[in-house]
């Protein structure tokens, strides 16, 4: 089966960039668009279908099993992790492949993302006393728990912009996993103390919900936090008034 991959090249932030398209070939019908770049970047000359000899493709993975979320980027205008896409998830036999828009490119499909570690270190994502582990927020835990921080909610998401006050559901997931674990009162401060950086701030449109590479059930979790929340708040106040 033959693709033609339509690939964003830019050498770097300050130079600007066009697609390039470049043809793959493969017997597999298994074979990922992270695999297909791999085997392009191996090729002696990189050459387009122009004919033209073209730089190694920048781009970035790690785990290649779903576990980082270092290979998020645009496939076809879905963000989406290159290491769990197939290419013949086309139908047309032809891919658009491009960086993620809302970060800083690097180069190619590479870009920025330390904009996300940078808002989770300002929400101080740690406990200050005891946590709680039970049947009511285990779940809510272990789910918000498997967030890779691709950034690919980030993408779709219209609240938010690298940098503004509102760091989007990348967010939202860790400090849910908090919120849950904390006791009575101490997950109510925290979630007010949140505010508009994930609580407030999120429009609700749930643009991100089916966007999840790692399949977390945004809306569920949203949910099943509140609950949490509020059973510990109320049992919390049951608790102290007995
Ligand atoms: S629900 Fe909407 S506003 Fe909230 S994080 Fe998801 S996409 Fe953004
Ligand atoms: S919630 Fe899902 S899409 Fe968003 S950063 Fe975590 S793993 Fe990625
Ligand atoms: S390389 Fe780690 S998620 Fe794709």
């Amino acid at each position: 089966m033959k693709y033609l991959l339509e690939i964003w090249r830019q050498k770097n932030r300050d130079t600007a960039g066009s697609y390039r398209t470049y043809m793959y070939e493969t017997d597999s019908a298994s074979v990922t668009v992270a695999a297909a770049l791999s085997e392009l970047n191996e090729k002696n000359e990189l050459t387009d279908t122009d004919g033209n000899i073209t730089e190694r493709i920048a781009w970035e993975c790690s785990c290649l099993q779903k576990k980082c979320g270092a290979c998020a980027m645009l496939i076809d205008g879905r963000p989406c992790l290159a290491c769990d896409t197939r290419l013949s998830e086309s139908k047309k036999g032809r891919l658009r492949i491009e960086p993620l828009r809302k970060f800083p490119i690097i180069a190619d499909l590479m870009v920025d993302r330390q904009i996300i570690f940078d808002d989770l270190m300002k929400m101080q994502l740690w406990a200050e006393s005891d946590i709680f582990a039970d049947d009511r927020n285990n779940s809510v835990m272990y789910e918000a728990s498997r967030c890779l921080q691709c950034g690919c909610c980030l993408e779709v998401c219209p609240n938010f912009a690298a940098g503004g006050g509102f760091y989007g559901m990348s967010a939202m997931v860790p400090a849910s996993r908090l919120i849950a674990a904390m006791k009575g009162r101490s997950a109510n401060d925290l979630k007010k103390r949140y505010g508009r950086a994930v609580t407030d701030g999120c429009g609700k449109s749930l643009a991100c919900r089916n966007i999840c590479p790692a399949g977390i059930d945004i809306e569920g979790l949203m949910a099943r936090s509140n609950a949490a929340v509020l059973w510990r708040l109320f049992s919390g106040l049951r608790d102290k008034n007995q």
